[in-house]
C-alpha cells in the first residue's frame, strides 16, 4: 500500500508533492511525510487533516502517504526513512520480505524506525562509494517482495519497481514519479511506464535500466488520452453518502456498455475450458454472485476464487482458461498475483476495471471499464453495483439473452433511481438509531443472496466498527444459531425466488430465539421487526439488496462517531499481499 510522489523540477516541488500526497490518500492515511532538498517533515494522520502545511520552497522533494505494515503508526515510522548521513532520503510502498535479513547485514548503522523499508536507505548508504547510480542498482537488486522505492540524494532522484506500480511523469525540464498518474496529472499528461524490475536515475533526464541485468532500457513517451474524473462531495458531508447516491445515474452507466464487447467476453467465457473470477473484499463477493448468476441464468459453471486462495489452484490452469478479475482500484496485489499466476499458464486475463490506467489493466489481456466513476470512500458502494450489473449482463450475454438482461437491469436502475429518496433514508435512519450501541449483527441470505450477506458483512465491519458476520441461511442451525440472543440483529436478504421460503423459514427460527429480524425484501413479512423495502429485481436482486446496508451502515458510523469515508486501518487500493 502507501502512495510515493517525487517532483524535480522548475516548479516548488514541496507544493507539487503535498498536492500529489493529497491525491494518493486512498493508498493509505497513516500517516504522510515530505523531504526536500532542506528539510524533512514527518507528520502521523491524513494529510487532507494537516491544515496548511508550510515548507520552504526546493526543486527536488519526494513524499510518501503511509498504510503501516511493519512498525505502528508513530512519527518514527512515518517515511521518508533517512540513511544514517541523513544525506539519502526513500519513500517506499510495498513490503521488503528480506528485511532482517539485510537489516543483519547492516548491523553498523543506526536504525531509527521499526519499518522494513529503512533497510533501503541504510543499503544505497552502504553503496554510496561506488556513486549513486550503481548503489542503487545494487539495493534494488536486493531486495526481495513486492515493492517500489524512490530516493533522493543531492539533487538526484532514482526509482525502482519491483511488483508495485511506479510511474513516470515528463514535463518540460521537469520530472515526477508516483504510485498513480493522479498524483501529477495536473503537471502532465506525458508519461513513461516503468515496468516490474526496472528503476530509474533522474538526473538532468530519465535514464531506465533493468534490475537484473543492469543493462540500459530505452522508453517511450506515451500521452496518455484520459481525463481523471473529478470526485468532489458536493453538497454531501461525506464521499461515501455521496457514492451511495450516486447509484442512480452509475447503474445506467455500467448496463449501456459498448455491446460488441459485452459479447466478446461471453464468447471468451463460452470458449473457455474453464472461467475462474477472483477478486478481494467486496470484489470477491461479487465474483461469487457471478457463480450463482451463471448457473441460474445460463445454466454454466464458473468458479470464484479469493484472489489471495487463487495461486494455491492455479495447478490445473491451462492456456485455455480464462480467469476474470474483478477490481475497482485494478492495483491490488492479491489480484495480481493471481494474474501473475495464470499468465504463467498461458490463460487468458480478462480484467473488470472501475479506474482507467490502473496495473491490472496493462497486465490483462483485455479489460473491461465498469463505469461507475471515481469512488473516493474506501468502503466501496457503486462500484460494487456497477460489477455486480455488468456481470449479470454477461451470464445473459453468454446464452444470447443480452437484451433481456440489459432490459432487466434498465428496470432495476430505476427502481433504485425511485429508491434512494430522502424518505428511505429517514427509515434506514430510524433503524440505525435502533441499532446503534449492538456490536455483533448477522446477516443471512440464499443463493444469489448468499454472497451479499457476506458483502453486507464487509459493509458493516469497515463502516460502522460492527462484528457483522454474514451466512448462508442454511448454515446457522450448525452452529452460529447458539450466537443468537434476546435482541441480537439479524438481516435477512430476501428476494422473490425459489428459496424465499426457506428465507423466511430460516428468519423465523432466529426470532424464536430472541433475534430482531430486519427483513430487505420486496414484501413484508410476520417475520420481520423491521422492514426495509426492496423493489422486487428478480435475478438482480444483489444490486438492490445491498444498498439499503450501504445506507444502513454509513449512518451506523455517523452514530458512532466514526468517519465513514476512511475507516480505521484500511486503505482504498491493498497494493501489498
Ligand atoms: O480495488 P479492489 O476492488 O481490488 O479492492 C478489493 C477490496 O480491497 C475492496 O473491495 C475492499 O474490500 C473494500 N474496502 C470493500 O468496501
Amino acid at each position: 500500500m502507501c502512495g510515493i510522489i517525487a517532483y524535480k523540477g522548475w516548479k516548488d516541488a514541496s507544493k507539487v508533492v503535498l498536492d500529489g500526497l493529497k491525491a494518493l490518500e486512498y493508498r493509505g492515511y497513516d500517516s504522510w511525510g515530505i523531504a526536500t532538498g532542506s528539510e524533512v517533515v514527518k507528520r502521523v494522520g491524513r494529510i487532507g487533516e494537516s491544515g496548511n502545511v508550510v515548507i520552504s520552497p526546493s526543486s527536488i522533494a519526494i513524499g510518501h502517504t503511509r498504510w503501516s505494515t511493519h512498525g505502528p503508526v508513530t512519527w518514527q515510522n512515518a517515511h521518508p526513512h533517512l540513511d544514517c548521513s541523513g544525506r539519502v532520503a526513500v519513500v517506499h510502498n510495498g513490503i521488503v520480505e528480506n528485511y532482517q535479513e539485510l537489516k543483519a547485514s547492516l548491523s553498523s548503522h543506526r536504525f531509527a524506525s521499526d519499518t522494513d523499508s529503512e533497510t533501503v536507505s541504510h543499503l544505497i548508504e552502504e553503496k554510496l562509494s561506488i556513486g549513486f547510480e550503481q548503489a542503487i542498482k545494487e539495493a534494488a537488486k536486493l531486495l526481495k517482495g513486492r515493492s517500489a522505492f524512490v530516493a533522493k540524494y543531492e539533487n538526484r532522484l532514482a526509482a525502482a519497481r519491483k511488483g508495485a506500480p511506479l510511474i513516470v511523469g515528463i514535463g518540460r525540464d521537469e520530472f515526477f514519479i508516483a504510485s498513480d498518474i493522479s498524483a501529477f496529472f495536473n503537471h502532465t499528461k506525458n508519461v513513461q511506464y516503468l515496468d516490474d524490475n526496472e528503476l530509474v536515475i533522474i538526473d538532468e533526464a530519465a535514464h531506465f535500466y533493468s534490475i537484473d541485468s543492469g543493462e540500459k532500457v530505452s522508453k517511450r513517451v506515451v500521452e496518455i488520452d484520459w481525463q481523471p474524473e473529478s470526485a468532489e462531495k458536493g453538497s454531501y458531508e461525506h464521499y461515501l453518502i455521496k457514492e451511495i447516491m450516486d447509484q442512480k445515474e452509475t447503474l445506467y452507466k455500467a448496463i449501456n456498455q459498448d455491446e460488441s464487447k459485452i459479447m466478446s467476453v461471453a464468447a471468451d467465457i463460452n470458449n473457455a475450458y474453464g472461467t475462474f473470477l477472483v477478486g478481494c473484499g467486496t470484489a470477491g463477493k461479487v465474483c461469487m454472485a457471478a457463480e450463482y448468476l451463471f448457473s441460474k441464468v445460463a445454466r454454466k459453471h464458473v468458479n470464484s476464487y479469493v484472489a489471495s486462495e487463487f495461486p494455491n489452484y492455479s495447478h490445473y490452469l491451462t492456456p485455455k482458461s480464462l480467469i476474470i478479475a474483478v477490481s475497482q482500484s485494478g492495483e491490488t496485489a492479491d489480484v495480481l498475483e493471481a494474474i501473475d499466476a495464470a499468465k504463467k499458464s498461458g490463460s487468458k486475463v480478462i480484467s473488470l476495471l472501475n479506474v482507467f490506467g490502473s496495473t491490472m489493466m496493462r497486465a490483462s489481456d483485455q479489460y473491461f471499464m465498469v463505469n461507475a466513476g471515481a469512488e473516493r470512500a474506501v468502503v466501496s458502494t457503486k462500484a460494487t453495483t456497477a460489477q455486480l450489473a455488468v456481470v449479470t449482463l454477461l451470464a445473459y450475454a453468454s446464452i444470447g439473452k443480452l437484451q433481456e438482461g440489459k432490459l432487466l437491469l434498465l428496470n432495476v436502475a430505476e427502481q433504485v433511481n425511485d429508491m434512494l429518496n430522502p424518505r428511505y433514508e429517514e427509515h434506514i435512519k430510524k433503524l440505525a438509531e435502533m441499532l446503534k450501541e449492538r456490536s455483533d449483527m448477522y446477516i443471512i441470505g440464499r443463493g444469489i443472496n448468499y454472497p451479499m450477506a457476506l458483502e453486507a458483512a464487509i459493509k458493516l465491519q469497515e463502516t460502522a466498527c460492527i462484528n457483522a458476520q454474514g451466512f448462508a441461511a442454511g448454515e446457522l442451525k450448525h452452529g452460529p444459531l447458539a450466537l443468537i440472543d434476546e435482541g441480537t440483529p439479524c438481516i435477512a436478504l430476501v428476494a422473490n425466488d425459489s428459496v424465499k421460503a426457506e428465507m423466511i423459514s430460516n428468519a423465523m427460527e432466529i426470532k424464536a430465539r430472541g433475534g430482531f429480524i430486519i427483513g430487505i425484501a420486496p414484501e413484508n413479512n410476520e417475520a420481520f421487526d423491521y422492514w426495509l423495502k426492496v423493489p422486487d429485481a428478480g435475478n438482480a436482486s444483489p444490486i438492490v439488496n445491498i444498498i439499503p446496508v450501504q445506507m444502513l451502515a454509513y449512518h451506523l458510523a455517523l452514530l458512532k462517531g466514526l468517519n465513514p469515508d476512511y475507516p480505521r486501518n484500511l486503505a482504498k487500493a491493498v497494493t501489498v499481499k
